[in-house]
């Protein structure tokens, strides 16, 4: 299959992971009606085409959260990638390292923040549960800040779990049952990485968190570790635990906003978890410019939920962030094809991002407003 596009890879991906780890990545929460608008409002967003200009020089590059990136792109933070493919969270790693676009590492990687940071030597950024466990969120801090990592990005929509009817239904679990055997006999490339490969653990939380050996325990124990707790106060005191740049991820709502720019913090994700919380939530894009309207001179603001193609990259930054978190795309292009399935993705987003710009008559990111954006 010639791979041209971020849909070539779901359907590669689809192809060669198991369905369990295929729905656990593929759905949303409830009736899954934000998760589909994450996509749909992006395509009422239209371009504005303009011409005459000269466009044989484009440069894609941006800054996120104050560090250079060759795009405007930064790779979201997603649980148990080293399950999609094995070693999954080193290999995105290292090619974005490689491309020079930000990766962010859950806290419910299979592979450790040690290891990725031995891996990859390079400052990477690291995403934060708050859970129950305030004595585990407190070693989780410190240690990711010695591991080296630039950002801290705290997850705020989580507060509770939003359902995934496809996960209860699969009984989402590495021990598997008989139906999730069948299936996983048809996926012979995933199945011979995975008996082959290192006993799989998830190394920011096994030998941390008490009570934690394998993947149904760990999501027993994520489920009941969520802390509906979390409040503002929380964040004051990750901020001073961490001291460093604090990026807000989850953020949907201009009061929220507010709150956040108040507290002085310096990046915000807009994003509705890719539709897998709050079902019946707006588009993360559509909150963009009202959220921009209101606190874009205190606060970046980076898009999540619903991006897969360098349009969308374009019509993100046209509304006033200064880049976007892809989660499901990295998801698809790793499981299809590994490392390799990165790297390609990433040219492929550069491409269509650059002419997506050529064709708009932008020749730089920074140039892109709102005035090149219209509704359909
Ligand atoms: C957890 O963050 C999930 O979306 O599965």
């Amino acid at each position: 299959m010639t791979i041209t596009c971020t849909e070539d890879f779901r359907q590669l991906y689809k192809a060669r992971v198991p369905k369990m780890f295929y729905d656990y990545a593929e759905s949303g929460s409830y009736s899954e009606s934000t998760f589909r608008r994450n996509e749909s409002d992006f395509a009422r967003l239209n371009i504005r085409q303009r011409v005459g200009v000269d466009i044989s020089e484009i440069d894609t590059s941006a800054r996120m959260a104050g560090e250079a990136a060759a795009l405007p792109v930064a790779f979201a933070p997603v649980g148990m990638l080293g399950i999609q493919n094995i070693g999954g969270e080193i290999k995105v790693a290292k090619a974005a390292q490689q491309f020079g676009v930000p990766f962010i590492l859950s806290t419910m990687s299979i592979a450790s923040v040690e290891e990725v940071a031995e891996a990859t030597g390079a400052p990477f950024w690291f995403q934060l549960y708050v859970v129950k466990d305030r004595e585990f969120v407190h070693d989780l801090i410190h240690r990711a800040k010695a591991a080296g990592c630039s950002q801290l990005v705290v997850t705020m929509d989580l507060a509770m779990l939003g359902q995934r009817h496809k996960d209860v239904k699969n009984g989402l679990s590495i021990k598997p049952g008989l139906k999730n055997l069948i299936n996983i006999a048809t996926k012979p490339r995933w199945a011979y990485d995975m008996v082959t490969g290192p006993k799989l653990s998830f190394g920011n939380v096994v030998g941390h968190a008490k009570g934690v050996d394998d993947l149904a325990s760990l999501l027993t124990w994520a489920a009941e570790m969520v802390d509906p707790a979390l409040d503002w106060d929380d964040v004051a005191w990750i901020c001073k635990e961490w001291g460093g740049p604090v990026i807000l991820k989850g953020v949907m709502d201009v009061e929220d906003a507010r709150i956040a720019a108040d507290m002085g913090i310096e990046t915000i994700v807009v994003s509705n978890h890719g539709g897998r919380q709050l079902d019946g939530a707006g588009s993360s894009i559509s909150w963009l410019p009202q959220i921009a309207d209101a606190v874009g001179d205190r606060v970046e603001l980076i898009l999540d939920s619903g991006v897969r193609t360098g349009m969308d990259i374009f019509r993100a930054r046209a509304l006033g962030a200064s880049g976007v978190l892809l989660g499901r795309a990295m998801v698809y292009a790793l499981g299809a094809m590994g490392q390799p399935g990165i790297e390609k993705l990433l040219t492929l987003l550069e491409k269509e991002l650059r002419t997506t710009m050529g064709l708009a008559g932008k020749t730089r990111a920074g140039d892109i407003g709102r005035s090149d954006i219209y509704r359909a």
